[in-house]
């Protein structure tokens, strides 16, 4: 049984894991057009966790009882400038929706859910998993700088990302 308090706010999580999908599908534009295959490859794989974010979410309010409400997708921008700015973008958006997981789990705290706390637990592993990866990338841009052949080993490299379900989905199905 949730809270309408902890309902509203995992609602809104989802509307934010939907948002991060769309604004890494934006990227995934980005980088076709800016003719990086491979970054365009990372960053529709990124859409596609995020999306499987929003729908654990969405799946354990409806296992809860509670009503999923959808809301409006703001719309993500459409220019990312480099590279690398795309990706300190991309670490300062992970950064404000590992914010929003700890507020989260302080909320389950305070309404003593200790089902959400728990529930929740894989969102804050997950987020050090993706500040760590846009840290390690920024790094590996920095180091190439703007040269060309560096860039298209990064590119080369980030073609070879393949979505993974998160492992916790497919226990659930097994
Ligand atoms: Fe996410
Ligand atoms: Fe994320």
């Amino acid at each position: 049984m949730l809270s309408e308090r902890m309902v509203e706010a995992l609602n809104k999580q989802v509307n934010r894991e939907v948002y991060s999908a769309y604004l890494y599908l934006s990227m995934s534009a980005y980088s076709t057009f800016k003719g990086l295959k491979g970054f365009a490859n990372w960053f529709m794989v990124q859409y596609q966790e995020e999306m499987t974010h929003a729908m654990k979410i969405y799946d354990y309010i409806n296992d809860q009882g509670g009503q999923v409400k959808l809301m409006a997708v703001q719309q993500p921008p459409t220019e990312f400038g480099s590279p690398l700015e795309m990706f300190e973008k991309t670490l300062e958006h992970e950064k404000f929706v590992t914010k929003c997981i700890n507020d989260l789990v302080n909320l389950a705290i305070e309404e003593k859910d200790h089902a959400t706390k728990i529930f929740l637990h894989w969102f804050v592993t997950e987020q050090i998993e993706e500040e760590a990866n846009d840290n390690e990338i920024i790094a590996k841009l920095k180091l190439v700088g703007k040269e060309g052949n560096g860039l298209f080993m990064v590119d080369k490299e980030l073609a070879t990302w393949v979505f993974t379900p998160p492992a916790t989905v497919s226990e659930d199905e097994a």
